[in-house]
């Protein structure tokens, strides 16, 4: 390499020299590149040339020629990588986070030679009601022919938790069709490596007026040059002649080894859709040290024919140094703003961002005890601080050795990535490596509703209606609002963290789960005692109305300023007192003594009256978020129907035993 800034300038003067007389080589030498719907078979003997002029089940199986991994499932004449029943208006939730890997049986030479594969496929959205469907498809070289658990934004690239591992290397040309935050739109193209998440070069498909979701046929022709190291993307729907699309200059050598797996990979995430594959071929022609060999002589060839306009040439390089070094300082300068506006909008943009271990260890001091802002079920939380651009955040530690706890970590990765609402708790970003899993949340300067309802810390009553508005909005959202409805599970003060001003953000979804994984009952017991609704104890699966029931639970402690367990008045629990009051008509005398009669006194009864009918122990005739929100933001909305008394003890039967539990009391103290 060059050393001195002097050397480096003859350095570049050479290379741009070589450059030009290799265009005049290849220009001389490769035939021009056609737009016809196929690949140039050529005639060349080592060529590697295959071509599936339509698929059938056969093609999946031993000898087939094919490895069909994941969701694959092969028809007459296609394969669908990703399926989405679009005719029937539920999905089962196999089309879900559902991710595919279609790759020719053996490895195929990439470099050095030149190579062109072309294909076509259709992609059939499943439009719900927000019209949006996805993730995409791809088109992949890779090291690693196993499937990887990467659905979603991951188009079947790359397998979140092999991150880093040096081995596992690819390219990939994507066909998105979801907008994630750093992508132009839901309709395009790029160009990615290691993960799908940060391609190296995007553009729209709207120029050439295709749209990837319109269910009709796609043909794509993909050309690299091995000799000028050019990746040539064409396009076109079926029927019409391709257009060029893209042209990259990428030295595939450099980021993938010789021999790779090629094929089609698809995902599904909170969206679904049909990924399907109607045929494909590929050609490539190995450049062998015979016909490096024969460059070379034309090489030589060319370089006594054209000394004289290298004399020429040299005499020029003197003159434009300078110009040169101007060029390089000027494209310094672009290159570091091109960085500092990345660094912009990566701290603009909400998506989760991957972290390094060792950023975080630096920004929380090595985790040390100083940083600790609290401890919980599976993990510690730290403060951090990052120092360019300043920031503090605030990182989940989650004990990796538990495998409970790295699939609380996916689901939480996969359910908040794509939440985003003003009281929920937004995920900054994440980090595995060597068994820390760790999650980076925004840093909430007056920590959790909990530091708040143990007599020590006062809240006015404004402040406390605000915290109960935002809370039933948050879980409005995620029940209703966010696409597929997703159960918090687990609502309860320390999970509700409030900001410099007071808004709560509720937080922790290590234990949210999409409805739709959830079709049976889970074995394992979550949530915490107190907050469960009576039924979730029983029968353990997680509903919508018992995050209800929690909520009415957490709205009961926030008006009376007492803790639902473990802080006895008298005999009885929090729940019971409350229905007391309501039976003896003095239900206002449950709002916290410390307000000191500084409260809406309607306003009071109102939600009081609110959080009893979310305490119904028949789930059936708990009140919706929906109503529980218009109850609590209009004055005029009408009130559930409440019982004069405390309704007493319902009947749950298990898995159809006639041995009914009777629930009379939820209070567990
Ligand atoms: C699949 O196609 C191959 C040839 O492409 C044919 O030989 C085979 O019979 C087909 N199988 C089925 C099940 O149609
Ligand atoms: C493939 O997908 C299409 C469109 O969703 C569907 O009609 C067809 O039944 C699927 N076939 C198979 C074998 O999955
Ligand atoms: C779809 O699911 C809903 C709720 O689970 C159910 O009421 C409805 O009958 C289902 N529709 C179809 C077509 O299966
Ligand atoms: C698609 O729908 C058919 C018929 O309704 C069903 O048998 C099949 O399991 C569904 N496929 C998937 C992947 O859900
Ligand atoms: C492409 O068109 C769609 C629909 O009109 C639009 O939403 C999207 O922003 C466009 N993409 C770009 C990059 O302009
Ligand atoms: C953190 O730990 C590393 C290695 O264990 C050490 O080199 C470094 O000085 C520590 N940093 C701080 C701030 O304690
Ligand atoms: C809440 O946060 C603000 C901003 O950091 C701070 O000034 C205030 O003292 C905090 N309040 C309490 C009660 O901790």
């Amino acid at each position: 390499m060059p050393k001195s800034y002097k050397q480096l300038e003859q350095f570049l003067l050479f290379s741009t020299i070589i450059f030009q007389l290799q265009q005049i080589v290849t220009s001389s030498s490769s035939s021009s590149s056609s737009s016809s719907s196929s690949c140039d078979h050529g005639t060349d003997k080592s060529a590697v040339i295959f071509s599936f002029p339509t698929f059938n089940t056969t093609n999946c199986k031993p000898g087939g020629g094919l490895l069909c991994m994941g969701a694959t499932t092969a028809g007459e004449g296609f394969l669908n990588l990703t399926l989405a029943n679009s005719t029937s208006s539920n999905l089962s939730s196999l089309d879900y986070n559902s991710f595919a890997r279609v790759l020719y049986h053996k490895p195929v030479q990439v470099w050095p030679a030149s190579f062109c594969t072309s294909f076509s496929f259709r992609i059939y959205p499943h439009i719900d009601q927000f019209e949006l469907s996805g993730d995409g498809m791809t088109f992949v070289m890779a090291t690693d022919p196993s499937p990887v658990s990467s659905h979603g934004s991951y188009l079947g690239l790359q397998d979140p938790l092999l991150k880093g591992n040096s081995d596992f290397q690819q390219l990939a040309i994507e066909f998105d069709t979801y907008k994630n935050e750093w992508d132009p739109d839901d309709n395009h193209i790029g160009i990615d490596t290691l993960s799908a998440l940060k391609s190296l070069a995007t553009k729209s498909l709207n120029s050439s007026n295709i749209d990837l979701k319109s269910g009709k046929q796609i043909n794509v022709k993909i050309e690299y040059n091995g000799r000028t190291k050019e990746l040539q993307i064409y396009v076109g729907y079926e029927g019409k002649p391709l257009q060029s699309f893209l042209n990259y200059p990428i030295k595939i050598s450099r980021k993938v080894p010789r021999n790779v797996y090629i094929g089609f990979t698809a995902a599904t995430g909170l969206l679904a859709e049909t990924h399907q594959l109607l045929d494909w071929e590929f050609t490539s022609t190995i450049l062998s040290d015979k016909t490096l060999t024969d460059n070379r002589k034309k090489c030589m060839i060319i370089f006594a024919s054209v000394l004289p306009v290298l004399g020429g040439l040299a005499l020029l390089a003197v003159i434009t140094v300078p110009a040169m070094r101007q060029r390089m300082v000027k494209e310094r300068e672009r290159i570091r703003r091109m960085e500092d506006l990345e660094r912009q909008y990566t701290a603009a943009a909400s998506a989760p961002r991957m972290f390094t271990y060792k950023q975080l260890a630096k920004a929380t001091k090595n985790f040390s005890q100083d940083n600790l802002l609290g401890s919980g079920g599976f993990g510690s939380v730290y403060e951090g601080h990052f120092v360019d651009p300043p920031q503090t955040i605030a990182v989940k530690k989650i004990s990796a050795t538990s495998e409970q706890g790295e699939r609380e970590y996916l689901a939480e990765i996969c359910t908040i990535g794509r939440l985003r609402h003003k009281n929920i708790l937004q995920l900054q970003g994440w980090s595995h490596e060597n068994e820390h899993l760790l999650l980076i949340y925004d840093f909430m300067a007056n920590k959790s509703l909990n530091e708040y309802l143990t007599g020590q810390n006062f809240l006015d009553w404004k402040t406390r209606c605000k915290i109960l508005n935002g809370l039933a909005s948050a879980l409005l959202y995620l029940h209703e609002e966010c696409g597929d409805p997703v159960v918090h599970r687990d609502v309860k003060p320390s999970n509700i963290m409030l900001d410099a001003e007071f808004n709560p953000h509720l937080g922790d979804f290590g234990l949210a789960r999409l409805l739709k994984n959830t079709a049976g009952v889970t074995t394992i017991l979550a949530g915490t005692l107190g907050y469960m609704a009576p039924e979730l104890i029983y029968t353990g699966k997680a509903t919508p109305e018992s995050d209800v029931y929690s909520f009415g639970v957490v709205a009961l402690e926030v008006v009376s300023g007492k803790r639902a367990v473990n802080n006895l008045i008298g005999e009885t629990c929090l729940v019971d007192y409350a229905w007391d009051m309501h039976e003896k008509d003095t239900l206002v005398e449950c709002v916290d003594p410390v307000l000191d009669g500084v409260f809406d006194n309607e306003e009071a009864i109102r939600i009081l009256r609110v959080a009893l009918a979310c305490l119904h122990l028949d789930s059936n005739l708990r009140p919706t978020m929906r109503k529980v929100v218009m109850i609590l933001t209009n004055p005029d909305e009408p009130l559930s129907e409440l019982p004069d008394t405390r309704p007493k003890g319902v009947y749950v039967s298990l898995y159809g035993i006639a041995n009914p539990f009777s629930v009379t009391n939820p209070c567990i103290s």
